[in-house]
This record gives structure tokens, C-alpha cells and sequence, in this order.
């Protein structure tokens, strides 16, 4: 494998363990943008957006995917939720790899998996039960129009992760 591969997908939808397990399966190095945007800044994503803002925070995030995907190096990567959503991020993403994934999962499962977890999400830290599916829907609703813009659209549901690795594999 000679090119990148770039998971891309909601909150929740299993970006970083689905790379960490393809990285490991291909011989691939892996890289999470979140993780390497908090080593590249010194904080935690949640500091960065308590500390700079979600504007600072997005301008940054742009910033490391465009160094990422400038890298000559073949690897996994997987997005942070929001990063193809803004700039021309899915525009520079297809021209740097012919192999970007979207996990797609239903709100009910996201919901199911966020829940848990909401106070280290800071999108939905703020909110309550009732809110968040709402907003869920909401933003997932204006987010797919442009996870929809990968390669290939996996639908997720009911599979494993090794079965997803298993149909990425099917397609590279
Ligand atoms: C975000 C998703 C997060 C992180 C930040 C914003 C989003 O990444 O980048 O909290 O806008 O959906 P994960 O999808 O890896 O949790």
C-alpha cells in the first residue's frame, strides 16, 4: 500500500480504533488528527476549546490536516468528526489519496456511544439527554453533505470492527 488511507465519520463512529486496527493489519503507520493536533498544541482538544475557541480550534485543525496529508509518508488516518466539514477540506482530501472512508452509523448507535462519554465531548458536554439527539440529528443532518463527498460510504451498523476492517480491504 502506497497511499493514504483517511477514516472520516461522525463523533463516536470508531475512527481511531477501526485505523489502529487497519494501520496494524496493513503494516501501516497511524495517525489520529485529534491526538496529533493535542500533541502539536500542548493541550487536550477539550482545553483548546475552552482555552481558544471553537474558531481558533478549527483554523488549527486545518492547519495539521493539510500537514498530514502533505507528507509523503503511506498511513491510516482518521479525522476528528468535524474535520471535513470545514475549508476545503474534502476537496484536499480527495486529491491527497483515493481512499477515504466514511463510517456511517445511525444516530440511535452515536447516541448510545457518546452518551457515556459526553463530558470529554465538547460539542456536547453543555447538554442534556433530551437535547442531544436532537442536536445529533441536527448536525448529522449538515455534516452529510460533505462525508458523503469519500471515496466509499460504509454503512457500520451491526458490524464489527475487524469486519469493518475486513471491507475496507475489499476496496483498496
Ligand atoms: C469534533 C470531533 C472530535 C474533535 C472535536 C470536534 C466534531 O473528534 O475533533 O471534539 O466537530 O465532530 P472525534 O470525532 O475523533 O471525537
Amino acid at each position: 500500500m502506497k497511499e493514504k488511507i483517511i477514516l472520516l465519520g461522525y463523533m463516536g463512529s470508531g475512527k481511531s480504533t477501526i485505523g489502529q486496527l487497519l494501520a496494524h493489519a496493513l503494516d501501516l503507520p497511524f495517525e489520529d488528527l485529534d491526538s496529533f493536533i493535542e500533541r502539536k498544541e500542548g493541550k487536550k482538544i477539550s482545553e483548546i476549546f475552552a482555552l481558544k475557541g471553537e474558531i481558533y480550534f478549527r483554523k488549527q485543525e486545518q492547519a495539521y490536516l493539510s500537514e498530514l496529508l502533505d507528507s509523503p509518508t503511506p498511513m491510516v488516518i482518521a479525522l476528528g468528526g468535524g474535520t471535513p466539514c470545514y475549508g476545503k477540506a474534502m476537496e484536499l482530501i480527495r486529491a491527497a489519496s483515493p481512499y477515504s472512508f466514511y463510517l456511517q452509523l445511525p444516530t440511535s448507535e452515536l447516541m448510545a456511544r457518546l452518551l457515556p462519554e459526553k463530558a470529554k465531548r465538547p460539542l456536547i458536554a453543555h447538554l442534556s439527554f433530551e437535547d442531544i439527539e436532537e442536536f445529533l440529528n441536527k448536525h448529522l443532518f449538515e455534516r452529510f453533505p460533505f462525508y458523503t463527498q469519500a471515496h466509499f460510504i460504509l454503512p457500520c451498523h451491526g458490524l464489527s470492527p475487524t469486519e469493518i476492517v475486513e471491507k475496507i480491504k475489499t476496496q483498496i
